[in-house]
């Protein structure tokens, strides 16, 4: 039992605009106040985080002048170097500004495709300079609300022109910085290009320097569309994509929750947290969350606290449900280890297999043993066993 401090070997990072967001939904104003980056980072190191990531808009307005933009920097910087704050990874707003609501990347408008690139390059710079190592492209505006308006062949042609270009930008300038593509379904856009983990893994394998680009996968964003996030993050792993996450909280497919980790699908997130500590994955473990609406400023620092505390909770919880022997028993009994061998021995081919002939009805009858595995985990969770 610990009293779940953050320690920054635990790598916790948080989006700016996390913390930041003022609760602005289709039905209502901000609830909240704005935040200015440089408070955001003070306080974030107050409660224990390690790093940050951010959006160029979070630091300065999209039609700040040259001087203002500076000054926001400048400010930011400040705040990073008195707080010891790492800046892990960057990311553009290419969906507040009207100039993106057909998309930015994909916009049918080559005038906006244009000026989206030049936006991404301009934070590109900054993000090299302020020591990001990951760059975020989120999509959130690449994408349709009918049917003709928008072709999807077309339109994947200029996203992998855009990641073709922006990856030149990257070598030219000798940048130490990965793209990580974050999938989502749908909202804003009525449906969004590369809408889950699947699709935008094969889309990678499309572009000019696939090795330059992975995945920045979302808990609620998968969840939206129904699917096992743990299984989505493990498949970006077995393809050596898991370049980054964002961890968050969702109640099944409906609207983007983004609630703190650890609400919503407690159970996923019991499997995520257990996935991640049994992977070789090194990158930060980010937060992309909302505070809800209800909440003040104090609600905001609970709430981005908790996502941490809950972190550390469920990471006690896995470590202890792994080391548990009647688990360890459990997992033999289910074959795990089985699984792990290869079907074939060395030195054997599709011969040695051709004329199998096992003991079917024995095998038929034979269970699988996964009810009692299960259970135990979920006793782990629940707190009954420790
Ligand atoms: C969402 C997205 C965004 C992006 C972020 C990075 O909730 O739909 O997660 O929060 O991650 O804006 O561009
Ligand atoms: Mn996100
Ligand atoms: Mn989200």
């Amino acid at each position: 039992m610990t009293d779940y401090t953050p320690v920054p070997e635990d790598r916790f990072s948080f989006g700016i605009w996390t913390v930041g967001w003022q609760g602005v939904d289709v039905f209502g104003p901000g609830s909240r106040p704005p935040m200015a980056a440089d408070r955001a980072v003070r306080k974030l190191a107050e409660i224990g985080a390690y790093g940050v990531n951010f959006h160029d808009n979070d630091v300065f307005d999209f039609d700040a002048s040259p001087a203002e933009r500076q000054g926001k920097i400048d400010a930011f910087r400040k705040a990073l170097d008195e707080t010891g704050l790492v800046v892990t990874t960057a990311t553009t707003n290419l969906f507040g500004h009207p100039i993106f609501k057909d998309g930015a990347f994909t916009s049918n408008d080559r005038d906006v495709r244009r000026f989206a690139l030049r936006k991404v390059m301009d934070n590109l710079d900054l993000a090299a300079e302020l020591g990001a190592r990951t760059y975020v492209c989120w999509g959130g505006r690449e994408g349709a609300e009918s049917g003709a308006a928008k072709d999807v062949r077309a339109a994947l042609d200029r996203y992998k022109e855009a990641f073709d270009v922006l990856g030149s930008y990257v070598v030219d300038k000798g940048y130490d910085l990965r793209f990580a593509i974050e999938p989502k379904p749908n909202e804003p856009r009525g449906d969004i290009l590369l809408p889950t983990i699947g699709h935008a893994l094969a889309f990678i394998q499309e572009l000019e320097r696939p090795e330059m680009v992975g995945l920045n996968p979302e808990v609620g964003h998968e969840e939206m569309a129904g699917l096992n996030y743990a299984h989505g993050l493990a498949q970006a792993l077995w393809q050596g994509k898991l370049f980054h996450i964002d961890l968050n909280g969702q109640h099944g497919p409906r609207y983007d929750q983004d609630l703190r980790f650890g609400a919503g699908n407690v159970r996923g997130a019991f499997w995520v947290v257990d996935l991640i500590e049994q992977s070789d994955y090194d990158g930060p473990v980010h937060f992309d969350f909302k505070p809800p609406r209800t909440e003040d400023d104090a609600g905001v620092w609970e709430s981005a606290a908790a996502c941490m505390r809950n972190w550390l909770i469920l990471r006690e919880k896995v470590r202890a449900f792994r080391a548990d022997p009647d688990v360890r028993e459990a997992l033999r009994d289910a074959r795990l280890d089985e699984l792990a061998r290869p079907t074939l021995a060395a030195g054997e081919d599709w011969r040695s297999v051709r004329d199998a002939s096992p003991d079917i009805e024995a095998l038929a009858v034979r269970g699988a043993a996964h009810e009692r595995l299960d259970q135990l985990a979920l006793e782990h969770l629940y707190g009954v066993r420790s």
